[in-house]
């Protein structure tokens, strides 16, 4: 059994802990927020976020970054995307060279307009990193709920190695090399999401989000491709699969939120009301300008960042998308001219 930590103690990070501590694993679990860790030390449970599932007495859990950075076989980054960058820096002191990191958050950095993974290897160029995405609610994943995602490595040996890590008869991890492709599904789904809920708070029924679940793929991979991603990947778990459960979820904080726009909230009082960080939120403009900068169209992404930033109203922004021009479902199917 492996000697690992999480960097990162909200609902994704201590349901993962959790679950390999469950098989075995000797596990630590860090965090820079002070009240999280006194609430995980005195309730043994994460009481906000996954109330009533207990961590295993052998989780050691603390806010002692160089010790949680020390001598493990894999670190996992679990904090939320805005954060990854800062815990980078603070972290970078203490990893030793060719340590193995995966990422199992997801976003787009805005100023930058890296992937959560670009960010790392720039933070921490003398480790290993991969990322790990997928369908994947904490929730579920905590309570032991068949679950699938995939690990994304330049090794194939360290796929395997985090495979293993975290494979168990709930839990299938499957392996991949496209790393962006991966990537890129986990960080544009959350803005999606967004629409789906606004959607869903206008009252729509399942026509419109079997609608924007399928173009918003087709958004997706056209930025994924345009930036070397893989179409299998896209139609893959951590694409559509993530894609489909983020948009129909409960679980969903983005989904949540674009609930409560679509339901007549100003988008402050919207995140107010969720009251965590809505990554979506954070990634939208990242990725409107990511299509800009590789010239493919994304119209649910413009929309959705009219009403986010730009004050537009929700029965605007629903006309907008069906009254844009006319156009094939996908132009690159063309028709045999007859002579
Ligand atoms: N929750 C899920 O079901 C789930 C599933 C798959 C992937 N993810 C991804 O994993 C990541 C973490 O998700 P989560 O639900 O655990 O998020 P979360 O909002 O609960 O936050 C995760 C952690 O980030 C850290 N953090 C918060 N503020 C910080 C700060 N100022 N400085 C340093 N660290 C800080 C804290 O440890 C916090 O608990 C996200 O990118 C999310 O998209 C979440």
């Amino acid at each position: 059994m492996s000697k690992i930590s999480f960097l990162g103690a909200g609902s994704w990070g201590t349901a993962l802990a959790i679950m390999l501590a469950k098989k075995g694993h000797q596990v630590t679990l860090w965090s820079k927020v002070e009240a999280e860790v006194s609430m995980l030390l005195e309730n043994r449970e994460h009481k906000e976020r996954l109330p009533g599932v207990k961590l295993p007495d052998s989780i050691v859990i603390t806010t002692d970054l160089e010790a949680a950075c020390s001598g493990q076989e894999l670190l996992v980054f679990a904090v939320a995307s805005p954060f990854v960058r800062s815990v980078a820096k603070e972290a970078a002191a203490y990893i030793l060279p060719g340590q193995k990191i995966v990422n199992v958050a997801k976003g787009i950095e805005e100023q930058s307009l890296d992937t959560l993974r670009d960010i790392l290897a720039e933070e921490l160029s003398q480790a290993d990193i991969s990322v790990l995405s997928g369908p994947s609610h904490a929730e579920e994943v905590a309570i032991g709920m068949p679950t699938t995602v995939v690990v994304g490595s330049a090794s194939k040996a360290t796929a395997i190695f985090i495979q293993e890590i975290f494979m168990n008869e709930a839990f299938r991890v499957y392996i991949s090399p496209d790393i962006i492709g991966i990537e890129l599904g986990g960080s544009v789904k959350n803005v999606i999401a967004l629409a789906a809920g606004v959607c869903d708070g206008l009252g729509f029924g399942d026509n419109t989000k079997a609608a924007l679940i399928t173009r918003g793929i087709a958004e997706i991979s056209r930025l994924g491709v345009a930036m070397g991603a893989k179409m299998e990947t896209l139609g893959g778990l951590s694409g559509i699969g993530d894609l489909i459960v983020t948009c129909t979820s409960k679980h969903s904080r983005n989904h949540n939120a674009g609930y409560y726009i679509g339901k007549g909230y100003s988008v402050e009082e919207a995140l107010a009301k969720v009251n965590q960080v809505v990554e979506g939120v954070h990634s939208a403009k990242a990725v409107s300008r990511l299509a800009k900068k590789y010239q493919v169209s994304m119209p649910i992404v413009e929309q959705i960042c009219k009403v986010l930033f730009e004050g537009d109203n929700v029965d605007n922004a629903i006309k907008n998308l069906l009254t844009r021009d006319k156009c094939m479902e996908y132009p690159d199917l063309g028709w045999i001219e007859a002579d």
